[in-house]
This record gives structure tokens, sequence and C-alpha cells, in this order.
């Protein structure tokens, strides 16, 4: 029976993989054959999916990474390249969420958010664009969220970060295309972790949460991460060889 695991020999380079989707993604991301290399705050959280793939005899790298930082996004993207020798794939996963009504929301708040999301998918990309492009071409999958297309109450400001994203990974597709590098925005719906909490409190609570998305949400559910883990797969691999620029979202049928 041939191999059917679709990223033997892949090289990727990943932010945000301590826990929840990014873990289930890297982990996933192994089991298909990739060397993944992980850039997270959360040290702790980076190494214990790093240590899940190796149990599973597979190979992988925790760094910690502040992805505000430039110097350390540059230092993080080098020291994947050497220790994978080179990059195919960049999946670039951070992310932060606050909720509030726009006249309280603060600055501070706004730019928090703005630091993180976007302008990390930017910076990342900045670095890691000259080894795809070295290794012949790649993919970009960038963590954007349905909220980037489908507006809620107390979400202008992620929304508005997480359609940055959207923006971004257009215009990137296009200048990339003629180096083979192809980049694809994945936009998850509600994903059971616990970073939607703020959106939770915002809302009034878990009963309040667990209604709204039985009446958005036609699968009446939300996502566990193992089922957006799928999409990086796909997005990741040469499955997907004949799409870039795409806005793909895995979000139950989001209303
Ligand atoms: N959970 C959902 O419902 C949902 C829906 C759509 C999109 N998303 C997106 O999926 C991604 C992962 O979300 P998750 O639910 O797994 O939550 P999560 O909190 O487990 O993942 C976010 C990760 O980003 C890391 N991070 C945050 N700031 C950082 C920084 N400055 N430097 C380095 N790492 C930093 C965190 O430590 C964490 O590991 C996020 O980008 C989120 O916006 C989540």
């Amino acid at each position: 029976m041939s191999d059917m695991r679709q990223l033997v020999g892949k090289r990727v380079v990943m932010t945000g993989g301590a826990a929840n989707i990014g873990r289930a993604s890297a982990l996933l991301m192994a089991r298909h054959g990739a060397t993944v290399v992980i850039g997270d705050l959360d040290t702790e959280g980076a190494l214990e999916t790093v240590s899940l793939i190796e149990k599973e005899g597979g190979k992988a790298l925790a760094q910690k990474v502040d992805v505000t930082q430039e110097s350390e996004v540059a230092a993080f993207v080098a020291a994947a390249a050497g220790f994978m020798g080179g990059i195919d794939v960049g999946f670039f996963n951070a992310g932060l969420q606050r909720s509030g009504r726009v006249e309280e929301f603060s600055v501070d708040q706004w730019d928090a958010l703005f630091t993180v999301n976007p302008r990390h998918c930017f910076l990342m990309a900045k670095y890691a664009v000259p080894h795809l492009r070295a290794a012949g071409g790649g993919s970009i999958v960038l963590m954007s969220s349905v909220a980037a297309v489908k507006g809620g109450p107390g979400m202008t400001a992620y929304s508005a970060s997480k359609g940055a994203i959207t923006g971004f990974g257009r215009a990137l597709a296009a200048e990339l295309a003629p180096e083979r590098i192809r980049v694809n925005v994945l936009c998850p719906g509600w994903v059971d972790t616990p970073f939607n909490q703020p959106a939770i409190d915002f809302m009034g609570g878990t009963d309040a949460q667990n209604s709204v998305v039985s009446q958005i949400v036609p699968l009446g559910r939300q996502a566990v991460p193992e089922e957006i883990a799928e999409s990086v797969v796909f997005l990741a691999s040469d499955m997907s060889s004949y799409m870039t620029s795409q806005i793909i979202l895995v979000d139950g049928g989001v209303f």
C-alpha cells in the first residue's frame, strides 16, 4: 500500500503551538511526516507538544519567541531553518482575543490585537519567505477567523485584526505565486478552546454562548481543534497544490 502521509519530508515553521488548535495541527502535521518547529511564548506548552510528537516517533523543536518582537521572530526563523535544513511550510497561528464594546475598548487593547494577529503574520512571512524561495516553493497557511468575514457584537477589534490577515494573505499570494509559494487563509468558526473566554464573558457566560452557537451554526456545535488541524494539513500539503489566495471557512456553516 502506498504511503498515505501528505507531508513526508516537509519542514514546517509555526507559531502558537503550545495547546489547542496549534498543538493539534503540529501533531497531525508530524503524523503526516513533517518536521515541525514551534515558536510560542508558552515554552512549557510548546515543549509538551514536542514531547507528544517525539513519543509518536516524530521530529520537532520548540523555541520561546515573543512574536511581537521583530528580532525574536528573525532569530526564531533562522533557528528553525538551521534545525531543519530549510523551510517548506509556514503556519502562522499565534493569536490573541479581546472583546468589548467599541466605546469601551482601549487603544492599548486594539494595538495588542494588531501587534500579535496580523503584524506577526507579516514578520513571520518577512523572515520565512527567503527560505521557502530557496526550497523552490512551498505553502503558507495564515490563521484568521470567521470573525474576519462575519461580525458579532464585542468583536470589532478582533474582527478587524483577523480581516487584516485575510487582506495580507491575498496580496502575499499574488506576490509569491510566481515563485511557487502558495498562501491561503484559514478561517475557523467557534472552536472549543479557552481562547474564546473573553468573547464568552462578553456574551454573559457559557449558556449564552451555547445559545448563540445553536442559533448561528447550522451544524449546531463548536469544532474541536482536531477538525481544524485537518484543514491545516490539507492547505500545507500538495493536496491543495492548485489553491492559492483562498479564504477557507471551516465554521460549521455559520450564517
Ligand atoms: N478557538 C477558536 O474558536 C478560534 C476560532 C477562529 C480562529 N482561531 C485562531 O486560532 C489560533 C489558535 O487559537 P486557539 O483557540 O488554539 O488558542 P490558543 O490560545 O491555544 O492559541 C494561541 C497561541 O498563541 C500564542 N501566543 C499569543 N501571543 C503570543 C506572542 N506574543 N508570542 C508568541 N506566541 C503567542 C499563545 O501562547 C497560544 O499558544 C488563533 O490565531 C485564533 O485567533 C481560534
